[in-house]
């Protein structure tokens, strides 16, 4: 082992480093004009070196590798005296870092070898304060133009299976498509990287950077697709996906004139399927190269949402920290985007090649691992099993700009100020609305329209993001009565322009409840679109009074009688209602709205049920709410209707308990809904 102590730096402060946990060398390191050595310093002083480094107008130092306490950096020989005199005064620490002869006794002294793998952060600063690059790369990027490049990807060439010509021919269309995009930037450069492991070739994108050059963030996926047992491979979300999500954010950059102030390069990497071989190379010459990558992103696999969730994190083979800088990044910028996190298990990606070169990767994912997309590696993975949209796809290039804004900062140089023009072309004035009606609009932009929101009485009711602009809104939502509409289009700049509004009336025919002397609950008795149980089950027992209490059907389930009427629970009024604003009929989806007197947010659960059959009824559980808080609340959830013409749903509002569609206490609440279904 060749560790050594620079001893000039040990003289200068005239004190022991606490770290040293490396067995020390006596001899001196030979000065040089200035070269990269390895120091290792304490985990918690990383922040004061960065900052100090930075505050000299000095590069930022490059991790090497970490162990708990313990950071293994890379530096520049001539930094050493500002790092020094920086940990004495700043870190109070005397000798705060060891420097070593070679990156291997560097990590060495880590006390683990080969430590990269324990690796968990890297020597980069993060913050979020570019809101300008960030808002406006990612309010500018657009679902059909993500539609069109998988549509391209994955119908125009047979496979792109690295060894086959049209793989090749595929990577020769991405180069010039965003070749086309960065235009005549003398900045931006796309070429064509070829490989020793595959004929296929990677393409890279490089926008240098402005003020720090150095300093590189990395945004990948695959070109290449596989498929078992046949040769067709279209590969739409694996990783069709990732390519055409990537090719979004850079012509939104190219179109808003980003200029990073650190290099970004998009990849899009040859003969992933075969073992991340494409990545691999690039990585390991970066490696080689003692390539200054901040952060390295990666995109396989956007475009299915398996699960519930937005976006899911991997954790493995990624890098903690840069993966809270994301989550944070997602909080502020993308605060209506779901997220967890998951894991793949093993190197499922590119990002694992630039992980195992020792840099920090992420890679934000479409679902939960046991929920990915089942169709790629088949004949099957097509646009088709995405329902024909890139929707999905569309939250990660939300995702890598506001990443690339905060991660390589810099700004946007060209601006639009021209508004879009729009026009609502339906409802025209003075037309009656019942159930689903279309509003439709018509919206230009010479820089794109990115959306139309479609207004009712000033609020957002619906959004449009492809022409022609429309959207089914269900005017049952809204009172009946009279209501203005209006269009709002957005342009790729964020200018906007509202139409002029039209006075529309909504009539939807809502059914007011009767009460059911015969089943002894109340009871629409026709068939419509929504049945609202109006004042007939406000209070409880007594208390209100309820009449007719308990309200069950058949009196199948008693109400507790203890409390005052608003001071403790009551189940006061429950309405069923269609989403589509149509009639009650099997299969339709239908909101149960059911106000309630809440008395505790912690011990008061709603459980809601329906049955099929309210002559004869089987409870089936539909979920059970926690109130968000105490007096008057509307709660509310989503089921499909079964088939039967006259059905039911039960409000269980219990204090304490648990799930049972009838829970005697003296506190609990339990009122049912007759209502008719086609
Ligand atoms: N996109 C997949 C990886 C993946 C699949 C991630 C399912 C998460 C869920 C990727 O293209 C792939 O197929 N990777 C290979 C591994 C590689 C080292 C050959 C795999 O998963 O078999
Ligand atoms: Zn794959």
């Amino acid at each position: 082992m060749n560790v050594k102590r620079l001893a000039s730096v040990v003289l200068v402060l005239g004190c022991v480093s606490a770290f040293a946990k490396a067995p020390e060398a006596s001899a001196p390191v030979a000065k040089a004009p200035d070269r990269d050595v390895y120091i290792t310093i304490g985990t918690d002083a990383l922040e004061h070196v960065n900052a100090a480094l930075a505050g000299a107008g000095l590069v930022a130092p490059t991790l090497a590798g970490q162990k708990g306490e313990v950071t293994a950096l890379r530096v520049r020989e001539s930094q050493l005296n500002t790092i020094s005199r920086m940990m004495h005064e700043k870190a109070h620490r005397c000798g705060g870092f060891i420097a070593h002869e070679s990156e291997e006794a560097a990590l060495a002294a880590l006390g683990g070898g080969d430590s990269v793998k324990g690796m968990t952060s890297l020597a980069v600063t993060y913050t979020t304060d570019n809101p300008t690059v960030a808002n406006g790369l990612a309010n500018a990027v657009q679902e059909t133009n993500i539609r069109s490049t998988i549509t391209q990807l994955s119908t125009a060439y047979a496979t792109r299976y690295h060894t086959s010509t049209t793989a090749a021919t595929a990577a020769n269309w991405v180069k010039t498509q965003w070749q086309t995009y960065a235009g005549s930037r003398s900045d931006v450069t796309v070429a064509l990287q070829t490989h020793t492991g595959t004929v296929m070739p990677s393409v890279v994108m490089t926008i240098t950077g402005t003020a720090q050059p150095s300093e590189i963030v990395v945004l990948g996926a695959h070109m290449d697709s596989t498929s078992s047992p046949t040769s067709n491979a279209p590969g739409a979300d694996d990783d069709a996906s990732g390519v055409a999500t990537l090719t979004e954010v850079i012509r939104v950059m190219m179109l808003q004139g980003y200029r990073p102030a650190k290099t970004v390069k998009f990849m899009a990497y040859a003969a992933e399927e075969v073992g991340l071989v494409g990545s691999k190379e690039i990585a390991n010459a970066h490696k080689a190269a003692a390539a200054n990558v901040i952060g390295v992103m990666q995109l396989d696999m956007t475009n299915y949402q398996g699960s519930s969730w937005d976006v899911v994190l991997m954790t493995d083979y990624t890098n903690a920290a840069q993966n809270t800088f994301i989550t944070g990044l997602m909080t502020t910028y993308l605060p209506t985007l779901t997220k967890t996190t998951s894991s793949c298990g093993y190197a499922c990606s590119d990002h694992a090649s630039w992980t195992n070169a020792g840099y920090a990767a992420s890679i934000p994912f479409e679902a939960l691992m046991s929920q990915y997309n089942p169709y790629i590696h088949t004949v099957n993975d097509t646009l088709a099993r995405s329902a024909g949209m890139a929707t999905h796809a569309l939250k990660f290039a939300k995702v890598a700009s506001v990443y690339v804004a905060e991660l390589a900062k810099g700004t946007l140089t060209v601006s639009d100020t021209t508004p879009p023009t729009v026009a609502l072309t339906a409802p025209t004035a003075g037309a009656t609305l019942t159930g689903t009606a279309t509003l439709s609009a018509n919206a230009s932009d010479a820089s794109g329209i990115s959306k139309v929101e479609f207004l009712v009485d000033g609020a957002v009711a619906g959004t449009a993001t492809a022409s022609p602009y429309s959207y089914a809104w269900n005017s049952s939502s809204t009172a009946n009565g009279s209501h203005s509409i209006a269009a709002k289009a957005y342009d790729a700049f964020g200018n906007t322009t509202t139409s002029s509004a039209v006075t529309v009336t909504v009539s939807n025919t809502t059914s007011g409840a009767g009460y059911d002397s015969a089943l002894k609950a109340p009871r629409c008795f026709s068939v419509s679109a929504s049945c609202d149980s109006g004042t007939l089950l406000n209070g409880r027992g007594g208390m209100g009074p309820e009449v007719n209490m308990p309200n069950t059907i058949n009196s199948s389930c008693a109400d507790g009688l203890s409390g005052s009427y608003h001071v403790d629970e009551s189940n006061d009024r429950l309405k069923v209602s269609t989403l589509d604003g149509t009639s009650f009929a099997a299969g339709k989806t239908v909101k149960i709205d059911a106000t309630v007197y809440v008395y505790s947010t912690t011990a008061d659960k709603l459980d809601l049920y329906y049955t099929a059959n309210a002559a004869s009824p089987t409870w089936t559980f539909i979920t059970t709410i926690t109130p968000p808080g105490t007096g008057i609340r509307t709660l509310s959830a989503n089921y499909t209707l079964p088939t039967g013409t006259v059905q039911a749903v039960r409000a269980v509002f219990r204090y304490n308990g648990s799930v049972a569609s009838c829970v005697s206490g003296s506190y609990n609440d339990h009122d049912d809904l007759i209502f008719a279904v086609q």
